[in-house]
């Protein structure tokens, strides 16, 4: 049995103790560990964006992080950005555009959405898309998706109705 270490983080606004193996990857630790499943495995080795999640603002492949390095992060998940009930933009906006299929993708997709907004609150559409070229979707053709994030930083310019 391996050794674990006590880490203590923030995981969507609230603060989060935990013993784990220090060499434990964090997409297993938040799916398993602690029950939260919008981080998705695709291929597991840092190629497709399912498993993004904020850390410290900036967007993280899971599947590639430990969760020693974890401690004293701020770590957000698609579950953390909004709720059925109080969507995010970026996720109000995915949602309306048509830009979930299967939705495998749409966590990963929605964290990288929403960091680069929060850096740029105006992107062109190439720059929309050069932001997502790290999340594969095997559904959509991508336009939506473009379509979803501009139309999301739209909203959170105060530029729609
Ligand atoms: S599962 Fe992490 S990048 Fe594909
Ligand atoms: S919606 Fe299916 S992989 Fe993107």
């Amino acid at each position: 049995m391996s050794a674990t270490v006590t880490l203590e983080f923030t995981l969507n606004g609230a603060p989060v103790r935990l013993e784990a193996a220090p060499g434990r990857r964090v997409l297993d630790l938040l799916r398993e560990d602690l029950g939260l499943t919008a981080a998705k495995e695709g291929c597991g080795s840092g190629e497709c964006g399912a498993c993004a999640v904020l850390v410290d603002g900036e967007a993280r492949l899971s599947c590639l992080m430990l969760a020693a390095q974890l401690e004293g992060r701020e770590v957000v998940t698609a579950e953390g950005l909004g709720t059925l009930e109080n969507p995010h933009p970026v996720q109000a906006a995915f949602a309306a555009a048509g830009a979930v299929q299967c939705g495998y993708c749409t966590p990963g997709m929605t964290i990288a959405a929403s960091e680069l907004l929060a850096r740029d609150p105006a992107p062109d559409r190439d720059e929309a898309r050069r932001a997502l070229s790290g999340n594969l979707c095997r559904c959509t053709g991508y336009v939506k998706v473009v379509d979803a994030v501009l139309d999301a930083a739209r909203t959170l310019r105060g530029e729609k109705p």
